[in-house]
């Protein structure tokens, strides 16, 4: 279980999330939604204690999130995949996933390409020369090979053609139900996504404005309405 209890962070002035409390069950598939700038990626930092100046407590299963302290927070168990392409571009496939594991790891290796038959074709290719989305597919599988319990995604599908978005979440969802993975995903294409997760959490000036089942959402006519 992810814990999030009376978070306050902050950018100089800038007060980003208020008294932000959310609480995320094993195994469950979580949509963060909302406008630009409303707090999403800071919600993702503060889960791996990735913030300055924050307040409030952070728990993921047993553990207590220290702030500043990301490489031991991610070492609980937590998959963390930024916004952007975050590959090793000079790398090929194969050496981008070595490097990401804790140590080799065939097992983990393995798993990755099962979920990804791709980055096992393209095993020698240079990533930078990899497409968008299979650059996007490339960061899932790096995150992977530390067997996360839980994944925390930034924008997984972010600049990809429609089709490719539909790809990238299924594979992301067949990762929830071969290893039984969380799910926490940050997203702009709302709609897909919904069609992913269970539960729906849209966040407005750094405050949550609905918290329910991803269904609820799908049935709204205009979804951007309720942003
Ligand atoms: N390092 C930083 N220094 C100063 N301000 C920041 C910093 N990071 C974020 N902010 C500000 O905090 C607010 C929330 O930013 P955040 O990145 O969490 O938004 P977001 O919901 O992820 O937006 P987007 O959909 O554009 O990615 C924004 O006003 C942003 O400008
Ligand atoms: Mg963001």
């Amino acid at each position: 279980m992810l814990q999030l209890q009376g978070i306050n962070a902050h950018f100089g002035k800038l007060h980003v999330l208020h008294d932000f409390s959310l609480t995320i069950a094993e195994g469950e598939r979580v949509g963060i939604f909302g406008h630009n700038g409303a707090g999403k990626t800071t919600l993702l930092r503060a889960c791996v204690g990735d913030l300055e100046e924050c307040s409030g407590s952070v728990r993921y299963r047993e553990h207590a999130v220290v702030s500043g302290e990301v490489h031991r927070n991610v070492g609980f168990g937590m998959g963390f995949v930024p916004q952007g392409h975050n590959v090793f571009r000079d790398l090929t496939v194969a050496e981008n996933l070595e490097i990401a594991g804790l140590r080799h790891d065939q097992a983990a290796l393995s798993e990755v390409h099962a979920v990804f038959p791709l980055l096992l074709e393209r095993s020698q290719q240079i990533a930078s020369s990899l497409s968008g989305g299979q650059q996007q597919m490339l960061a899932l599988g790096m995150a992977l090979m530390t067997r996360p319990s839980i994944l925390l995604l930034d924008e997984p599908t972010i600049g990809l053609a429609p089709v490719i978005v539909r790809d990238v979440l299924r594979s992301v969802t067949q990762i929830n139900r071969t290893r039984g993975t969380t799910l926490v995903i940050v997203e702009q294409n709302v709609q897909a996504t919904l069609e992913n997760v269970d539960r729906a959490v849209v966040i407005k000036s750094g405050r949550i404005i609905f918290d329910g089942p991803s269904s609820e959402l799908l049935a709204q006519e205009n979804l951007w309405e309720l942003f």
